[in-house]
């Protein structure tokens, strides 16, 4: 067993596998599953539903006429969007937990994790990236081994005292537990059975850099998890965000994996904070 299979042996006490959400991404993925299946899986789980349909009726999808049942969600919205919603809808539950030996409030890593899966699908529809339902689970759920390391952390850090200077969380979570949080999401992801498209831009946010073959899907996960952090929205109000495309733009002039879509940060982050603002009741 290694480090990280030892870190998930018995975390289902702790964050229970979304099996409901897992099927549905299966069943969706299957081209012989009917739409009434489909909806039949979702239903199981009433939470689920109700968040499903309150999210295809917010602002977010800007939809005029009003979207009653499952069945309209799957045949207005697409399979995509299904998938997206369930996904979305498992994680919420997930993520909404205070993470403390990371310093993050109720809901902070929620919001994080959600603000960055919205920017990394954004990006990956103007980079032309054929894949952005993939782009936007990975990116939703990058941060989930913090929910598993959160109390080895915690429970480490209190035994083990040093003076040293930590350069990231990174760096700590290696010193303290042999392994960090990318790596360990990463093997917990897989454990669900969720594919490599979905596991390695997990496993790689912080290092997304020397993958062969280069992969877009990768550093766009990365990059929007970087951009997240900068603006702040961990703890913003979101009429106070702010984020200087110009700036952005200057300082990674040449660098080939924003060079896809550069030119269109400007309306990329304007549809961002649009999308995001419009999407707190999802919790409600
Ligand atoms: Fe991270
Ligand atoms: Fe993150």
């Amino acid at each position: 067993m290694n480090v990280e299979e030892r870190y998930i042996a018995d975390v289902d006490r702790l964050i229970p596998r979304p099996d409901i959400a897992l099927d549905v991404l299966c069943l969706a993925q299957d081209s012989s599953s009917s739409v009434a299946e489909l909806a039949k899986k979702i239903e199981q789980d009433p939470n689920m539903t109700a968040n499903m349909l309150r999210m295809a009726n917010s602002s977010y999808f800007g939809h005029m006429k009003e979207i009653a049942s499952l069945q309209d969600i799957i045949v207005r919205l697409g399979l995509d969007m299904v998938k997206i919603l369930a996904i979305t809808s498992a994680s919420a539950g997930i993520l909404t937990s205070p993470q403390e030996a990371y310093d993050l409030e109720p809901r902070a890593l929620w919001n994080h994790s959600h603000a960055c899966s919205i920017l990394a699908e954004i990006i990956a529809r103007y980079a032309k990236l054929e894949n952005h339902y993939t782009v936007y689970t990975a990116a939703l759920l990058h941060d989930i081994g913090k929910v598993v390391l959160n109390k080895p952390l915690l429970a480490a850090c209190a035994v083990r005292k040093t003076d040293k200077k930590f350069s990231s969380l990174l760096e700590l979570e290696r010193f303290m537990l042999q392994t960090d949080h990318a790596r360990v999401g990463a093997a917990l992801l897989a454990a669900w059975g969720l594919p490599d498209s979905i596991t390695i831009p997990v496993a790689r946010h912080h290092s997304a850099g020397g993958l062969k073959p280069n992969r877009l899907d990768v550093k766009i996960v990365s990059l929007a998890n970087f951009l997240v952090e900068s603006i702040g929205i961990r703890s913003l109000m979101p009429a106070d965000f702010h984020f200087n495309v110009d700036e952005f733009l200057r300082q990674n002039q040449g660098s080939p994996e924003v060079s896809s879509f550069s030119a269109n940060m400007a309306s990329i982050m304007e549809e961002f904070f649009n999308r995001f603002s419009g999407t707190d009741m999802i919790l409600a």
